[in-house]
């Protein structure tokens, strides 16, 4: 491909081009220096990326960048989340669920959010689901075959969404008859047209703070009553406000991420004969070729904005205090300086299922709060998948798979198979 369309030396994070081969595109971005500039529409700050592995791993872990640029010292940095957000056309009323979130916090108050809902959110629970996220992968998988028209099914739409929005639901308390709801409310929020998302925003929010409602008169066993009985050794809770806030970053974060790392996994098995027979012949690789998955076509591609709270020299080059910077997972997990021959996909890369060295997850202090829910959901459906119908095959080739082209992230519009049963 050629070279991404840069205006001066600002890379443009919606050119199509850019955004259909992100990998090649930032591959090019990253061997040309270690940080980049880039800009988004209707946003006047320009941001840094920063692009190769090394370094990737430390801004991630450097206290010296914050996520709330409020705890920049002097006059606090301008926020490009909000000014994105603003350029939205939320209104400020529910801008607020979208801006102060675990991800904007920094320090003690993140420690304290990531305390609380780690109470709820636990290990245990995770691992208990398993029979569950098996069960509901059963249902689609029966359904499949009646959703086939011409022999073809689109995976995106009736396994790859359902199961995570059905999963994350079922954790947080939310009635099955409720769930069709969240989906198109999900769907609605990545709609970039200003004020496309005021509405199912509105209706998330009335609809989470009545569910507290009747969880406070009505316990359950699920994560929002864990989540409202929370509390540390001093009998800090969460707000209502905090709940309502938590309960939307978990399903908005929860869902359409592992959707697309769902879809984007069984196109990238598909493509690959032979990685997919490996897997089908031992599915005890199954953890590890997760873990490839998500670093090979993981579909998170750049962090939440970090600002520097001083002065930071990356690679002789300098971020001055203040300043924006994203951190390109998908440029990291390519880079040649940690991967061997990063284009070729190898679900044995890794050394064994319980490590991972990509940073797809995040990394640091923020890492994914749900990265063992999101793997233990793509282990479920790979693997159900591939023993339920052996004989699945591509009903598009691989170039001409139609992507929903979302900045920072990397999804497919439809995923047509033939399930050849
Ligand atoms: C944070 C990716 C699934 C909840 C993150 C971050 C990444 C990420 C890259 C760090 C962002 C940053 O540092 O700016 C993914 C991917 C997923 C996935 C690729 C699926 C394949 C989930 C699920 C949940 C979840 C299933 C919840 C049920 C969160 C939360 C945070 C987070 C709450 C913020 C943690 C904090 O700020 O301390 N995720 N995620 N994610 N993720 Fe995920």
């Amino acid at each position: 491909m050629s070279t991404p369309r840069t205006d001066g030396d600002v890379v443009d994070l919606l050119d199509p081009e850019l955004m259909r081969d992100p990998f090649r595109g930032f591959s090019q971005i990253r061997e040309r220096a270690p940080l980049a500039r880039a800009a988004f529409p209707g946003q006047t700050t320009p941001v840094w990326l920063v692009t190769r592995y090394d370094d990737v791993a430390a801004v991630l872990s450097d206290r010296r960048f914050v996520n709330d640029p409020a705890g920049v010292p002097g006059t606090g940095a301008s926020n490009v989340r909000e000014e994105l957000v603003r350029a939205r056309g939320i209104p400020a009323e529910y801008a607020r669920y979208l801006l102060d979130t675990v991800l904007d916090a920094d320090g003690a108050d993140h420690i304290r959010l990531r305390r609380l809902v780690s109470r709820a959110f636990t290990a245990r629970r995770v691992t208990e689901l398993r029979p569950r996220v098996e069960r509901i992968s059963e249902d689609l998988l029966d359904r499949l075959p009646g959703h086939a028209r011409d022999g073809v099914v689109d995976l995106i739409e009736h396994y790859a969404y359902p199961l995570p929005i059905t999963v994350i639901c079922e954790l947080v308390g939310i009635a099955e008859e409720d769930r069709p709801l969240w989906r198109e409310w999900g769907r609605g929020l990545v709609r970039m047209e200003p004020g496309a998302v005021t509405e199912p925003l509105r209706d998330m929010i009335a609809f989470v703070r009545d569910l507290i409602v009747r969880r406070r008169s009505e316990p359950a066993d699920d994560l929002l009553t864990g989540l409202i009985r929370a509390h540390d050794e001093d009998g800090d809770r969460l707000t209502d406000t905090e709940l309502i806030t938590m309960v939307l970053t978990l399903v908005l974060a929860g869902h359409e991420t592992t959707a697309h790392l769902i879809g984007n996994g069984v196109a990238a098995l598909l493509a690959h004969p032979g990685q997919l027979g490996a897997l089908r012949a031992d599915p005890a690789l199954l953890p590890r070729a997760v873990h490839e998955l998500m670093r090979w076509c993981g579909p998170v591609q750049g962090t939440r904005f970090r600002y520097a709270a001083e002065d930071v020299e990356i690679g002789g080059m300098t971020v001055r205090r203040g300043e924006p910077i994203m951190a390109m997972l998908v440029s990291a997990n390519y880079d040649p300086r940690r991967f061997d021959d990063p284009e070729r996909l190898d679900i044995t890369r890794e050394p064994d299922g319980r490590r991972e060295t990509h940073l797809g997850f995040g990394h640091g202090l923020h890492y994914c709060l749900g990265a063992a829910l999101a793997r233990q959901e793509a282990e479920v459906a790979f693997g159900m998948l591939l023993s339920r119908f052996p004989r699945i095959e591509p009903a598009v080739a691989p170039e001409d798979l139609e992507r929903q082209l979302v900045p920072a992230s990397w999804r497919l519009a439809r995923l047509p198979v033939r399930l050849n049963t």
